[in-house]
């Protein structure tokens, strides 16, 4: 698998792509990869001729005291694991490639609603950096299908309108969630948790799979969101949210059915987690 970093090799690769008639996948990461991502890559690899890889730490989705800083950069073994995972091509930008004119003055995209509560409610601006980041590689790379993680489900919903508003011809690919053996989603976030807390950590998707049953039973749901969010206390972490909504358009909803999902995001310590559970199909 070849890495470029420059934008004229990577165009050059993709224009010899086309022209053989392959159809092309783009799965985009901030790297450090992991289980999650490589199945990004298995399922691109279901979908398309060839598949394009991206790595880039994108500053514009991190607030101020967020962990832009400290995000794992770990380019040779990520090259390794894509490798083995049989991902065609890698691009892997420097800020300097993708932002030449800086970040000030960069035009950018913002998609409303849905991403203005949950995540975007806590993060400002979180998700105007993702958008901005996603459709300049859309138009770098023109894929013809894209693959995203139903771990960031809030994420998947904003590429999914932002594809959809824009007319732009690309089939976005939800994928579901890796889990490790205990039910934590995989997450590169997951490495900044201390020992005492990875023990704690699957009570996240514990309380998901608690609160998804007391709602299959009938209880209400303000009830069980009240529970879930106290059992998230108990287990030590400091909630952001945990609510029930609606999986296309992320409106808060009263009702377990198909089409609903549950949401939770919480802190252990100074690691913030994600986790989200779909109306079982
Ligand atoms: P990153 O956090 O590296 O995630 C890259 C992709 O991997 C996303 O689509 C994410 O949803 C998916 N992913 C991460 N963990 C997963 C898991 N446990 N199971 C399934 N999929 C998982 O998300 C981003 O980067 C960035 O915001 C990006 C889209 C690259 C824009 O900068």
């Amino acid at each position: 698998m070849q890495t470029f970093d420059d934008i004229k090799a990577l165009q050059s690769t993709l224009a010899t792509w086309r022209r053989e008639g392959h159809r092309i996948a783009l799965v985009p990461t901030m790297g450090n990869l992991h289980e999650g991502h490589l199945r990004l890559v298995d399922a691109a690899r279901q979908h398309a001729d060839r598949v394009l890889a991206t790595i880039f730490v994108n500053p514009l989705q991190f607030g101020p005291g967020e962990d832009l800083d400290r995000y794992p950069r770990t380019l040779v073994e990520d090259q390794r694991l894509l490798t083995e995972r049989g991902c065609d091509l890698l691009f892997a930008p420097g800020v300097d490639t993708l932002y030449p004119q800086g970040q000030s003055a960069l035009t950018r995209v913002s998609v409303p609603q849905v991403s203005e509560g949950l995540c975007g409610a806590h993060r400002p601006g979180h998700f105007d950096g993702v958008a901005t980041v996603v459709s300049l590689l859309f138009n770098l790379t023109r894929p013809d299908v894209a693959c995203f993680g139903e771990k960031d489900f809030q994420q998947l919903a904003v590429i999914r309108k932002l594809v959809r508003d824009q007319h732009m011809p690309i089939d976005i690919i939800g994928v579901p969630i890796a889990r490790d053996h205990d039910g934590l989603a995989l997450s590169s976030r997951n490495g900044y948790l201390e020992i005492d807390e990875r023990a704690r950590a699957s009570q996240l998707y514990q309380c998901l799979v608690d609160s998804g049953r007391r709602l299959e039973q009938g209880e209400p749901s303000e009830q069980v969101l009240t529970k879930g969010l106290q059992q998230l206390e108990n287990a030590g972490f400091q909630p952001e949210y945990l609510t029930l909504c609606d999986a296309d358009t992320l409106y808060p909803v009263n009702t377990w059915q198909p089409g609903s999902v549950l949401l939770v995001a919480a802190r252990l310590g100074s690691t913030r987690l994600i986790d989200n559970l779909s109306f079982p199909s």
